[in-house]
């Protein structure tokens, strides 16, 4: 199979993370027979600092020429008080709605030989493995903003269809898994909400074999970390989802480990980790390369169908941290502690290890 994929490495560990996840790409690349042709492009601080523009238009045309893109991260306290045009995150924001990816999957899976890196007992992390699907091309982060000096607003605003696209995306992916769905919503606040819980109670007659719940946001916060085997997937909003998700990668261990696929029906996705830039780690060799590496694998599962490579990056970082090979955020007593190369190594000589063996 020949693939054209579009990497935007970004800012602080993104350039880091991304530079180990096109390594495990071509790693598999050579080892299943596949080309994968990378064209790198900027986004975000890099973008502003060479083009005054957080995603320039050539970057946007390199994106539409491929078949999918990997991006790092973007952000940084050198931007942070850019005019809200001239932010690295106004970037990202543009480059999800540009090409319309309004289904974000976080899946959230406990790797048995990080729970002692997580703070939650062993007993409530040990079986979690959750899907939030978070929607991501809509809501108060696109709504009208407004500022005075005395005065500030976002608006909330979702449209009818824009709820019930990713609600049949969620119901579809409950479908494919545990059949349970859990709609996170404030309905007991907010006309957003409301609409939003009313669209999911028409569609569930479409999906009987779905079970459904609702539940308020606060109360999900608060489940999530007590009884988090208690969900399979979660559908919410664009800030609800943000929010949700980074608090959901502490069962883990570490955010460090958490990929994400923003898609829209089709084929095309851009795949990223859920973290950000890291600017305290920035430049140090110290981030986890596994959330980005795992992105990789969920653009092979659902941008390309390959389901077996996927699946082999998936078993490969597993096994590295089975052999007790971590990086700094999980390596809690300090010992063992590989560099973001390191660890990278780990993972394709797993992967090369497994085709000898064969
Ligand atoms: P962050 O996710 O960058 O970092 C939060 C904490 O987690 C930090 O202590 C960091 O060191 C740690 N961390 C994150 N990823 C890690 C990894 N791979 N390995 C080891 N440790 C890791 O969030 P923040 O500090 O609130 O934000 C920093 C910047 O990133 C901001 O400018 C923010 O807007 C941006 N951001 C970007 C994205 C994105 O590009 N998708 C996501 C979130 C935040
Ligand atoms: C994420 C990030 C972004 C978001 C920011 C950087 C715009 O936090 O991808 O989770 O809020 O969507
Ligand atoms: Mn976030």
């Amino acid at each position: 199979m020949e693939k054209k994929i579009t990497v935007l490495p970004g800012d602080g560990i993104g350039p880091e993370v991304v530079a180990s996840a096109v390594r495990v790409l071509q790693a598999i690349g050579k080892r299943y027979n596949h080309k994968f042709h990378l064209s790198y492009a900027v986004i975000g601080g890099t973008a502003i600092d060479e083009f005054n523009n957080p995603l320039p238009d050539e970057t946007i045309a390199i994106c539409k020429e491929s078949d999918a893109i990997l991006l790092g991260a973007v952000g940084g306290p050198k931007w942070d008080n850019n005019p809200p045009e001239l932010r690295p995150e106004k970037g990202l924001l543009k480059i999800r709605k540009t090409f319309d990816l309004f289904a974000n999957l976080r899946p959230v899976k406990a790797f048995p030989s990080l729970l002692g890196a997580s703070p939650l007992k062993r007993e409530v992390a040990e079986n979690v493995d959750l899907m939030i699907v978070r929607e991501l091309t809509g809501g108060i982060y696109f709504g009208e903003k407004h500022r005075t000096d005395n005065e500030a607003s976002d608006l909330n605003i979702y449209t009818r269809k824009e709820i019930e696209r990713i609600v049949d995306n969620a119901f579809e992916m409950a479908r494919l898994r545990k059949g349970r769905l859990c709609s996170v919503d404030k309905a007991n606040v907010l006309e957003t909400s409301r609409l939003w819980r009313q669209v999911v109670e028409e569609k569930k007659e479409q999906y009987p074999d779905v079970k459904v719940e609702h539940n308020l946001v606060d109360s999900v916060a608060m489940k999530l970390i007590t009884n988090p085997e208690h969900f399979d997937v979660v559908v919410t909003d664009n800030m609800f989802g943000d929010i949700l998700s980074d608090e959901a990668s502490v069962i883990t261990g570490s955010l460090g480990v958490l990929p994400s696929a923003s898609i829209r029906g089709d084929h095309f996705g851009l795949y990223e980790p859920i973290h950000g830039s890291a600017p305290d780690i920035a430049g140090q060799g110290k981030a986890n390369p596994a959330a980005t590496i795992l992105s990789v694998a969920m653009m092979l599962r659902y941008s390309f169908g390959l389901k077996e490579e996927a699946t082999e990056i998936e078993r490969a970082v597993s096994a590295v941290f089975n052999d007790g090979y971590f990086t700094a955020d999980l390596a809690k007593d300090g010992s063992r502690s590989l560099s973001t190369n390191e660890w990278t190594d780990r993972v394709i000589i797993e992967i090369d290890t497994n085709f000898v063996a064969d």
